[in-house]
């Protein structure tokens, strides 16, 4: 394998500047093309990240030999097109959360990587940031005793110019698959798939759901309760607390910029535990990871697997029909 991975974006929209950005705190890695669908947004995006190759069209981004990795920044209602189409060309992808609008598009990717022995990971950012793993660790070392709730929530009000894909119900807008999929995300990782969900949305005017509340029961007793929404500034803060403590990741709980509070028994005795910042955005982790898995010659992520994006996919789903979520291009409905 070359010294450098090289790597290609397909959609020049806002996160795929931000994922350029931090490739440059990926010491082995190479942004060297980039595909949309019209040349002028592809040349925009050069001015700011010098590329080799400007694409003008997805397939012919799909099609350049020289690539070995293609990051697919598309909205979610499109990402099993545009994720099929890379792996049928061969290339590895590293694929922008929600992985694909529901659990029958989800497997048809993950069964075509696995077909052609290609990598696929999705791009669940929170998974891989240092804060997080903290987290993990402290649970594991049993910081919290037995975890009994987790209560997230992320809500802002979006202003102009609103991206089209919020409120698309083409493109799988909606608050629940843009940000709740990072409150079902933490709650999944401290206590599992749950085994009962309830959900309750409110509808914007295009008919996504504009807020979504969830509720998941385990049957030890413990609980989540899960809010996002697209019609309240909220906290956008994660608790887990269990028989022994608590920890409250502050504001922006799904990025590298958050605060780990830790409150062992008595509510009033706060500790800040520390953690290693970078500088960027915090995308540089997961492209880091998929650099090494690439290295391997691995065609899944040990950190998020398949089987892992397919849980998440499938609970998705689950919450969904529990409100009444449909998108007129899935079949869930
Ligand atoms: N991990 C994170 O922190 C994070 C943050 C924000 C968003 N995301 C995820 O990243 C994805 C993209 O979000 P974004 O905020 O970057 O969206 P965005 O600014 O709207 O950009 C999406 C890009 O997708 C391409 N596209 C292809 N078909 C499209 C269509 N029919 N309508 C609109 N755009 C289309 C466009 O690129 P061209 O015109 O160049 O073809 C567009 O610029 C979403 O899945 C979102 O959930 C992740």
């Amino acid at each position: 394998m070359r010294s450098k991975i090289r790597w290609g974006i397909l959609g020049c929209g806002r996160i795929a500047r931000k994922f350029a950005a931090d490739l440059r705190y990926v010491e082995d890695a190479e942004l060297i093309a980039v595909g949309s669908r019209k040349r002028e947004a592809a040349e925009e995006f050069a001015k700011e990240f010098p590329v080799s190759y400007k694409h003008d069209s997805y397939d012919a981004l799909a099609a350049n030999p020289e690539l070995d990795i293609i990051y697919v920044a598309s909205p979610h209602g499109l990402h099993h097109e545009h994720v099929m189409l890379c792996l049928k060309s061969k290339k590895a992808v590293l694929c922008e959360k929600a992985f694909a609008l529901n659990s029958r598009e989800a497997k048809e990717m993950v069964e075509t990587a696995r077909k052609q022995n290609v990598f696929l990971m999705e791009a669940l950012w929170t998974k891989f940031l240092p804060h997080y793993n903290i987290l993990m660790q402290m649970i594991q070392d049993n910081k919290l005793g037995e975890i009994e709730n987790v209560m997230a929530n992320f809500g802002f009000i979006p202003t102009a110019p609103i991206p089209e894909r919020f409120f698309d119900p083409a493109l799988g807008g909606g608050s629940l698959l843009d940000i709740g999929i990072y409150n079902v995300f933490i709650a999944m990782a401290v206590l599992g798939r749950p085994d009962l969900v309830e959900s309750s949305m409110t509808r914007a005017h295009t008919g996504v759901d504009e807020q979504c509340a969830i509720l998941f029961k385990y049957q030890n007793g413990a609980m989540a309760q899960l809010l996002s929404s697209f019609s309240s500034h909220l906290p956008t803060d994660a608790n887990i607390s269990g028989s022994k403590g608590r920890i409250r990741l502050a504001t922006r709980f799904y990025e590298p910029s958050t605060t780990i509070e830790y409150y062992p028994e008595r509510i009033d005795s706060k500790q800040i535990i520390p953690f290693h910042k970078e500088p960027g955005f915090g995308y540089q982790f997961e492209a880091r990871h998929a650099n090494e898995c690439l290295r391997m010659g691995l065609s899944e992520s040990p950190v998020m697997s398949h089987r892992d994006s397919l849980l998440l996919m499938e609970t998705l789903d689950r919450i969904r029909e529990a409100a009444g979520i449909i998108y007129p291009v899935d079949d869930l409905g």
